[in-house]
């Protein structure tokens, strides 16, 4: 599928069937998470699987999820990062993120959970982890079948002229430059990538031919850097079927300040 229409048609899933996931299935998504661990190469993190769900969703319940709405699935999968380092925090989402695409491909349902304010004994007790922290689970399952006439809850979106600014943030950009360098799709479609609490804090700066990716924050919207891994994954994707196939550079510079927000920088990508 095409990335664009996955994205924008990419949800969270938070109603699971109560049925275990078919053992090839389950074998071939272990299989894709060793490939990926490779892949980012630095031992910076390790998928578990927790494939008796009922056990971790009961000792999780009024704990783990937004304000202790635990998410109810047969499977997880803990995203163990073996570090504190923040290049650690972002590839972590990255990853979890690719993930979900390869979930999604096999019609397997999925939602992020948080369970950062978890004490940590109920997290050494429950996930038996040897070296690292859990502060994300992946509720992993069969997706109950929609409703045809019941209108699904949506999650809104930013406007492209709230995250997209020309040379310095707050700054608008025509949307006839977007169009005229190709660049109209990329950003109307990233919008869809998934954020925690919905914040969707990325803000991207573009200058000349380079792009600059902040996240906003502040004191009721907490920085998460998990966040900046995400979109860095989606823009990557989406800007490869257009035929650049770069990366983003981590960049390391002191935050830059409005009225509303604070903002870090996260990373250039040459375009
Ligand atoms: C890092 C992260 C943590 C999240 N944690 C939770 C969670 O604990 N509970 C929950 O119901 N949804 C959680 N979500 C899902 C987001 O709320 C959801 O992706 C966002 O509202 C956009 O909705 P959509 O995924 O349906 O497009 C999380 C998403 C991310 C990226």
């Amino acid at each position: 599928m095409l990335m664009s229409n996955f994205l924008k048609d990419r949800k969270s899933v938070r109603d699971f069937k109560n049925k275990k996931l078919d053992n090839k299935v389950f074998e071939e998504i272990k299989e894709y998470c060793s490939g990926l661990e490779k892949e980012e190469g630095q031992d910076s993190f390790e998928f578990m699987f927790f494939e008796d769900g009922d056990r971790i969703f009961k000792s999780l319940k009024g704990l783990g999820g937004y304000a202790g709405v635990m998410i109810k699935s047969p499977h997880y999968i803990g995203l163990n990062l073996k570090n504190e380092k923040e290049e650690s925090i972002i590839y972590g989402g990255y990853y979890i993120e690719k993930l979900i695409t390869k979930l999604t491909n096999l019609n397997v349902g999925s939602c992020w959970v948080i369970i950062k304010d978890v004490d940590l004994k109920t997290k050494e007790d429950l996930f038996n982890i040897e070296k690292g922290n859990i502060d994300y689970l992946l509720a992993i399952g069969y997706p109950i079948a929609k409703n045809p006439f019941v209108t699904e809850p949506f999650s809104s979106r930013l406007g492209v002229e709230d995250i997209l600014f020309k040379d310095e943030i707050g700054k608008p950009i025509e949307v006839d430059e977007l169009e005229s360098r190709g660049l109209d799709d990329l950003f109307y479609y990233i919008r869809f990538a998934p954020s925690s609490y919905n914040n969707q804090p990325w803000r991207f700066v573009l200058k000349d031919h380079k792009v600059t990716l902040l996240l906003a924050y502040s004191s009721k919207e907490q920085l998460n850097l998990t966040d900046a891994g995400i979109i860095m994954y989606y823009f990557e994707s989406l800007i490869k079927s257009m035929g650049i196939n770069n990366r983003w550079k981590l960049i390391d510079k002191p935050d830059y300040e409005d009225e509303k927000y604070r903002y870090r920088y996260i990373g250039e990508f040459n375009i």
